[in-house]
């Protein structure tokens, strides 16, 4: 059956209209991974700091703005196609902006995890006690991080960024140029490219160049938003096997990668596991 996902979608704030998008990933996203079946309605209404705070104080009696209200509804629809409307969520993106800056991460993200929160409210999910409150926030950081939206990678800044690292390649033997690009959540953009060895498996590949120059900076698996590789060749997809194994381990198997042509006339948007679906890992040796 053809599953609906519905999100009634209402931006009284004038915001960029290109949030609409985000919101429908997240939708879709949390009714997934939840795995709920059927058709499901919900809607998003985009408030200032007056309207939220009137809505407040209507609704739960505090008289401030806030960043997030849900009003659940949870109705199944008697049609041929049932659809089931879960009521309202209330975002007031002044309050995200000012969340956003104040844990140092993008606006988007904030925005994301507001009407995350919110759909597990409606789902019912709660923060009362310390054991929901684990248990909903646990949950909370699993939806965000595995979201299909990358919050971080500037996509011109990283070609721009690709282009310069493939030009530093160190390619006396095969005289084929490739690039790679850490991106990390705090906003680097971390340079690798292949370095050659007259021992020719002593070579090192692009990807892995940029991914142990960003562990000797200090950067982590969590730390890591993205990687980005170009190389010379006039198709895409052309991570060899070791780095996608390597990847595999140092980065998060949800995280994007990039890859682009030698031109950049065509790209790849994957994610690690995308590259390399049943990675050998730490666990495989358990005996
Ligand atoms: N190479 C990379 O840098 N990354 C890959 O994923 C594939 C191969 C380099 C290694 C070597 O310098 C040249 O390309 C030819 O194999």
């Amino acid at each position: 059956m053809d599953e609906k996902r519905i999100l009634d979608y209402l931006d009284k704030t004038g915001g960029r209209r290109t949030l609409e998008r985000l919101f429908r990933i997240v939708f879709s996203h949390v009714l997934d991974s939840l795995g709920k079946k059927g058709s499901y309605e919900v809607s998003l209404s985009l408030l200032s700091p007056a309207e939220q705070r009137e809505l407040n104080k209507a609704y739960r009696n505090i008289d401030r703005e806030t960043d997030v209200l849900t009003f659940a509804y949870e109705e199944t629809c008697q049609e041929a196609i049932p659809v089931t409307d879960l009521g309202t969520i209330t975002i007031c993106p002044e309050v995200a902006k000012r969340q956003a800056k104040e844990f140092s991460h993008p606006y988007e993200r904030e925005l994301a995890f507001l009407f995350i929160h919110g759909l597990l409210h409606i789902f019912g999910y709660d923060h009362q006690t310390p054991e929901e409150s684990e248990r909903m926030f646990a949950l909370q950081n699993r939806l965000l991080n595995t979201l299909p939206f990358d919050f971080y990678t500037n996509r011109r800044k990283l070609v721009r960024k690709l282009l310069e690292a493939q030009q530093k390649a160190i390619v006396p033997y095969s005289h084929f140029r490739v690039g790679a690009v850490v991106v990390t959540k705090d906003g680097k953009y971390i340079e690798g490219f292949n370095i050659e060895n007259s021992s020719y498996p002593a070579t090192c590949c692009a990807e892995r160049v940029a991914l142990y120059a960003a562990y000797a900076m200090g950067y982590r698996k969590e730390d890591i938003a993205a990687l980005g590789c170009i190389t010379d060749s006039k198709k895409v997809g052309t991570c060899c096997g070791v780095c996608r194994q390597v990847m595999s381990e140092l980065m998060e198997l949800y995280a994007p990668v990039y890859i682009y042509s030698g031109d950049c006339s065509q790209h790849l948007d994957t994610t690690v596991e995308g590259l390399l679906p049943h990675p050998f890992t730490k666990e495989d040796m358990d005996r």
